[in-house]
């Protein structure tokens, strides 16, 4: 019996979803996130060719713990049949939730043998991918997709529907083509009207970067859930603050330079903690931490220290230290204005 994926929405609620991200959406992340309240977590793509060669370091990007369910594993490739054996064999190894068929790389290496958003310019390749992966696995699946290959190809509404009628149980949109790489902007009207044709659901993606934009997304295009990857950037509190807005409740402010680096601290802890190759984990996290130091005083000065760093303790002692400054100079400043 096929699983389904109503669960993620019950009674008109819109859950939040942080998406697949290479290098960004990695375990030590996740967990972060879905403590800030993001409902559903994804995987990086991983290739399916990687999967069935046992590629060690495919194998890592599959690697999840329980605490960080509801996950997908997102798996990518042109070929049907390698796609359907890559989700029977990450089904029977690592059981994620579903598993989310990527339609939307745009990265030349990966269009180029016809990966990604280069299915796109052939829907029946995209529909024979689809019923392959559904065959092979009891998981639900799902589909990540762009609104086109280019803009004369640009048909959200056409692709999603060839994705549902081959058994996609979900459809992402990130509202823009594969020529559009990440410019412009997503068009939420492409959303709208997705979810208006289909029956499953549509959730939403492109721009949300404030609390606010998850409850304008949902106000103007309906959509049943909503994906954030870039506004989780060194602000993994922006789930807390798009379930305020959803709700209705004032939305929080973003947390002070003190609260940023516990957060960020915590961060680096789950890296050293659930990361099972400590150098990629550390290799991952300098994105994160120029991030998370962006426009803090000194921050130059920190981040060229920190990228420094070899090991997360470094990483950690840094940023006690740097802390330690912040606070004696609140203190001092205190002092002096009392
Ligand atoms: C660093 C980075 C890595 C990404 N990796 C993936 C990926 O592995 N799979 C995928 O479907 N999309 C990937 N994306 C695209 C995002 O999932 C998302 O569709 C896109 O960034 C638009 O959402 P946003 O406006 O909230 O950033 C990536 C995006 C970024 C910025």
């Amino acid at each position: 019996m096929k699983g389904e994926l109503s669960w993620m929405f019950p009674d008109g609620y819109t859950p939040l979803f942080l998406a697949p991200q290479a290098g960004v959406s990695e375990s030590p992340f996740r967990r972060l996130c879905r403590k800030f309240g993001a409902d559903v977590v994804s995987t990086e793509f991983v290739s399916a060719d990687g999967i069935l060669q046992g590629n060690p370091q495919t194998r890592e990007h599959l690697i999840f713990h329980e605490d960080e369910r509801p996950i997908s594993i997102q798996i990518f490739g042109s070929n049907p049949q390698k796609m359907g054996e890559a989700s029977a064999l990450v089904t029977d190894l690592f059981q994620p939730d579903f598993i989310d068929i990527n339609f939307g790389c745009p990265v030349k290496k990966i269009v180029k043998r016809n990966g990604g958003s280069g299915c796109l310019r052939d829907l029946d390749v995209v529909e024979k991918i689809i019923r392959s992966v559904v065959r092979s696995t009891h998981l639900p699946v799902s589909t990540k997709i762009r609104s086109g290959f280019d803009e004369p190809s640009r048909d959200p509404v056409t692709i999603g529907l060839r994705c549902q009628d081959s058994g996609s149980q979900m459809v992402i949109l990130h509202a823009r083509t594969r020529t559009d790489m990440y410019s412009g902007q997503a068009r939420w009207d492409e959303i709208a009207s997705l979810t208006d044709a289909l029956d499953v659901p549509v959730v939403g993606n492109g721009d949300v970067y404030l609390g606010a934009d998850a409850r304008s997304m949902k106000e103007t295009t309906g959509c049943a859930g909503i994906m954030i990857a870039r506004g989780s950037h060194g602000s993994p509190w922006i789930f807390s603050q798009a379930r305020a807005a959803l709700d209705g409740q004032p939305i929080p402010d973003d947390p002070d330079v003190l609260h940023r680096f516990e957060i960020c601290l915590e961060h680096a802890r789950n890296g050293s903690r659930y990361e099972t190759n400590p150098n990629k984990a550390l290799r991952d996290f300098r994105k994160h931490l120029g991030w998370y130091t962006k426009g803090i005083p000194g921050g130059r000065n920190l981040r060229s220290q920190l990228f420094e760093a070899l090991s997360f303790e470094q990483v950690e002692g840094l940023l006690n230290e740097y802390l330690d400054t912040v606070l004696d100079l609140t203190d001092g400043l205190e002092a002096f204005s009392g």
